[in-house]
């Protein structure tokens, strides 16, 4: 069987994690690029992960480089090139330098690769993902941003470290944009098929999806020189390994709503499910008011950073 070209567009702390990710689960083979100023980075970090894979026993070809001409046919692409926020700075800071660089980066993906599924990992996240659907010209559901599954993997640990139970029995989801107005959603929160409502009184709870929502920045400001990659390229790679073997998996991402939800034309934080063509279907959930209200407020917020990324570039 051909084995999948996955492209990760950045060879920084996400862009290099998610590689690792994806050559550990033998997704396929990965090209790592950087722009030409990083040198032989790129190809070094290549390197070096393939060299792990007779220890660790994975088949997978890694090859850095600064070259878009080595990424020629790729079924997927990631793209994680952007600065990275300094602790102190929002998402929405990072707006002007990463609209540009995704603009620059997207031109490049559509010449090379048309056939390819884009996730886009880059920050201000919502913004940046109409933006690469903009630059490529490709249908909305074959461009899709990640930051639905991180967020609900940070409020998932929280709530396993509140409640002393594995991560693997609580199911939770959180939608809009990724950033502050990220919206929990308690409805379609359980534990162990038990509602969260049951095992955690609102205002624990509430303290909990306030952590989640200052995540990253938690992260920032512990780290001091960049921001969080563990978990961000994680939750890349499994939207990756849904592509590449078309898994159909039901998961939160930022996807291109039009009439869903009422958004309009802005890509947001839904429920989708996942398979080798992108995004196959956006679920619509009748929320109740309360999560009705902040989802609006959150797409709002996306409206408005997508408004003011328009007036820049
Ligand atoms: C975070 C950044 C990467 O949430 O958006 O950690």
């Amino acid at each position: 069987m051909r084995r999948a070209k996955i492209t990760i567009v950045g060879a920084g702390n996400v862009g290099a994690t998610t590689a690792h990710w994806c050559a550990a689960a033998e997704l396929g083979n990965i090209v790592l690029l950087d722009i030409p100023q990083t040198g032989d980075m790129p190809k070094g970090k290549g390197l070096d992960l393939l060299q792990a894979s007779p220890i660790m026993s994975f088949d997978s070809s890694i090859t850095g480089t600064t070259s878009y001409e080595d990424t020629v046919g790729s079924d997927v692409v990631v793209i994680t090139a952007g600065i990275p926020r300094k602790p102190g700075m929002s998402r929405d800071d990072l707006l002007a330098t990463n609209a540009k660089i995704m603009t620059d980066v997207c031109e490049q993906v559509k010449r090379t690769s048309e056939h390819a599924v884009v996730i886009v990992v880059s920050n201000p996240l919502d913004a940046m993902v109409q933006r690469a659907m903009q630059v490529t010209g490709f249908e909305p559901s074959r461009v899709v941003g990640q930051a639905g599954i991180l967020d609900t993997a940070r409020y998932r640990a929280f709530l396993s470290m509140e409640l002393g139970v594995s991560v693997k029995d609580i199911s939770a989801l959180l939608m809009g944009g990724h950033g502050d107005t990220m919206v929990p959603i308690p409805s379609c929160t359980s534990v162990g098929g038990m509602p969260i409502t049951q095992l955690i009184d609102k205002k624990r709870l509430d303290e909990i999806v306030d952590r989640t929502r200052n995540g990253g920045a938690e992260i920032v400001s512990l780290l001091k020189t960049g921001s969080a990659y563990y978990a961000p390229s994680a939750a890349t790679a499994q939207m990756v390994e849904a592509v590449i073997r078309d898994q159909k998996r039901v998961v939160p991402c930022a996807a291109y709503c039009d009439k869903e939800y009422g958004v309009g034309g802005y890509y947001v934080g839904v429920p989708v499910v996942l398979g080798a063509s992108g995004v196959e279907r956006i679920i619509e959930l009748k929320l109740t008011a309360e999560e009705q209200a902040a989802f609006q407020k959150s797409v709002q917020a996306v409206k408005e950073l997508v408004g003011a990324m328009g007036k820049l570039v």
